[in-house]
């Protein structure tokens, strides 16, 4: 129990204004508004831990076992859920949109109370909102957002995750934080390659776009040597960061990957090719995985971002319990968000 706690009201600290329990909105919050919500959000979830009972049936639908992030958001969903007493099922969907569609079916028959669900495939969102709207059961989607008017549909749905402009935002300025602002070579311009998730989810497409953007921004040139998709797959980061290596050498001077395990397997290839992170490249993720944390601290890794898979299971969890208390959500107001946060070396130790 006091782990959970600890877990519950650690995951509430980078909770945005639009944190279940207090009231939901599709924007992130400003700073100061940030940490008031977080310290109510934290206390109620800390109540919420010690005081909950309340049970129940609950299917977690996975769009992949497979995937390093989302089995750390799992286990922590699993041990909240567990922890106040809800009977769990947890299903792989082995990134198979079809094999999940059946899966939803089969929680539906078996009569859920709530479904938690990371849909395989955002472009499925309206079949999986219309089959739960027709069970009337109360729903949470996670980790990969619908867009608004898909959730309008039903008003017993709620989306948790991340504004993922904003982590892309973050690499940037990790890379402008650097002593040369990414340009090691001095030539004027920033060249980098862009190893990206699986390009039909959102926070693939939004942190390409602005961990580019924060540098042009800052009025810094850049030059884009190449961009492939790596499905968020450590093996293909390795790859396609061996492949470019190979044909850019020493022209890349910064390697953004959308994730952190694609960033390691970055790395492999970055060192197997004998150059140096912070020295002569330097290599972003995101979510803050603890290889990545280890790597950050080691200084293989110039940073990464905190993708805080405990305070989304925490607020996914809240917003089930809301849904089945009778709360319906308005248009608009479906999507409750939870704050990134930058990963360097200064600070990787309070996260490690
Ligand atoms: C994470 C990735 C993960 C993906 C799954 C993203 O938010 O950063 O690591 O593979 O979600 O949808």
């Amino acid at each position: 129990m006091k782990k959970l706690l600890a877990l519950a009201v650690a995951g509430t600290m980078a909770v945005s204004l639009a944190a279940c329990g207090s009231s939901a909105s599709s924007a992130p919050a400003s700073s100061e508004a940030t940490s008031e919500a977080a310290t109510s959000a934290a206390e109620s979830a800390a109540e919420s831990v010690t005081e909950a009972t309340q049970g129940g049936k609950v299917g977690v639908c996975i769009y992949k076992f497979d995937d390093a992030f989302m089995t750390t958001y799992r286990n922590a969903l699993q041990e909240i859920l567990e922890g106040k007493g809800y009977e769990v099922t947890i299903v792989d969907g082995n990134n198979d949109q079809a094999k999940q569609n059946e899966q939803i079916n089969t929680f539906v028959t078996q009569g859920v109370d709530a479904l938690i669900i990371n849909p395989v495939m955002t472009s499925a969102a309206d079949q999986i909102i219309s089959t739960v709207k027709d069970a009337d059961v109360p729903t949470v989607l996670i980790n990969r957002e619908p867009t608004a008017d898909q959730m309008s549909a039903y008003d017993k749905l709620v989306y948790v995750g991340c504004d993922a402009a904003q982590s892309g935002t973050f690499q940037g300025e990790l890379i402008l934080d650097t002593e040369n602002k990414g340009d090691i070579n001095g030539d004027g311009k920033v060249s980098y390659i862009m190893i990206q998730g699986d390009p039909e989810n959102i926070d693939a497409q939004l942190r390409t776009e602005y961990s580019v953007k924060a540098l042009t921004d800052a009025g810094v040139e850049v030059e884009q040597l190449d961009l492939q998709r790596g499905d968020w797959d450590r093996n293909k980061g390795q790859e396609i960061c061996q492949n470019d290596l190979a044909k850019f050498g020493d022209q890349i001077e910064v390697v953004f990957c959308n994730n952190d395990d694609m960033a390691i397997g970055a790395l492999q290839a970055i060192q197997a090719a004998g150059r140096t992170v912070n020295k002569d490249i330097y290599l972003v993720g995101v979510d803050a995985l603890d290889a990545a944390k280890n790597e950050v601290a080691n200084g293989n890794m110039t940073g990464t971002v905190l993708n805080d898979a405990n305070g989304q299971a925490t607020q996914a969890v809240e917003c089930m319990e809301e849904l089945l208390g009778g709360k319906t959500y308005a248009a608009g107001e479906q999507s409750v968000y939870v704050d990134y946060v930058k990963v360097t070396p200064d600070n990787v130790k309070d996260f490690q």
